[in-house]
């Protein structure tokens, strides 16, 4: 189950679940209200008005999955599946909304505003997890139980996420910037931690002459050499660096009709065996 595929596929409430109750209700709101402040803090005026305009729409979408649970809820045969669908659903979306979000904003502007993990904890974990999700506990609905996973993820995904992505920018077809000393010192205040584990890797990159093709130095080199081989994960297809990351990323390997499949999660890997 990659990102957005339970959107379209599945039975209707499965669907329903995936897009309204957990993209639209969960995620629009870290994306589209943290989308405006990162967009007006460097210079672009025109994105926040568009989004914000987008988001009053969210809001009818999350009332249609807010609808769908209480319409099911007296239906023993659809309800019995709904935790399971749900933490699923959680899980699928936030695989790849977590990291890849975090990374875009912070990574990808200049001037910083709010941490990612800090909205992503009032939006998804406090409003989502407990408020959104506790009104519906009257119609048998918990919180998702791999939200404690995804919470680590917060943290850490996002940076684990930007060094595999920047050590593959020269084999791709977009170049990256590493993050400038000014923003180093802003991650690690934020993040401790941050520079023992990626800004120590991007002084050896930076030292070696990643910035400069000529150099004929690659990042991905460095994974290489240092033994850390990069997978990417069988459901989500998200790439994960097991030996060297921060975030919940834990190598299994199955062998299923004589293929290896790398997972990077036990919540992955039960999907893909079910
Ligand atoms: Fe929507």
């Amino acid at each position: 189950r990659v990102f957005s595929d339970g959107f379209i596929s599945g039975d209707a409430v499965e669907c329903s679940i995936n897009l309204q109750l957990v993209g639209e209700a969960c995620f629009t709101n870290p994306l589209i209200v943290a989308v405006t402040e990162w967009a007006s803090a460097n210079g672009d005026e025109m994105t926040p008005t568009v989004f914000l305009s987008i988001e009053t729409d969210e809001l009818r979408h999350m009332a249609n999955g807010y609808q769908t649970v209480v319409s099911i809820a007296n239906d023993e045969a659809a309800s019995k599946y709904l935790n399971t669908d749900l933490n699923n659903a959680f899980w699928t979306q936030q695989k790849y909304f977590t990291p890849v979000l975090g990374m875009m904003f912070e990574y990808g502007s200049h001037f910083k505003v709010e941490p990612w993990v800090k909205t992503w904890n009032r939006w998804v974990y406090e409003d989502w997890g407990g408020i959104w999700i506790g009104r519906l506990g009257k119609y048998g609905v918990e919180s998702p139980r791999s939200l404690r996973d995804a919470k680590k993820d917060a943290y850490w995904a996002h940076h684990d996420l930007f060094l595999i992505a920047y050590a593959l920018w020269p084999t791709g077809f977009f170049r990256l910037s590493l993050p400038t000393p000014e923003e180093a010192e802003w991650y690690e205040a934020n993040y401790p931690g941050w520079y023992d584990m990626y800004g120590k890797v991007y002084d050896e990159w930076r030292a070696r002459g990643c910035e400069d093709p000529n150099s004929g130095f690659l990042p991905l080199q460095w994974f290489i050499e240092n033994n850390h081989p990069i997978y990417i994960d069988r459901v989500s297809q998200v790439p994960f660096c097991p030996s060297y990351c921060k975030g919940e990323s834990t190598l299994r390997v199955l062998e299923y009709n004589g293929k290896k499949h790398s997972f990077s999660d036990q919540w992955g890997e039960r999907m893909w065996l079910s």
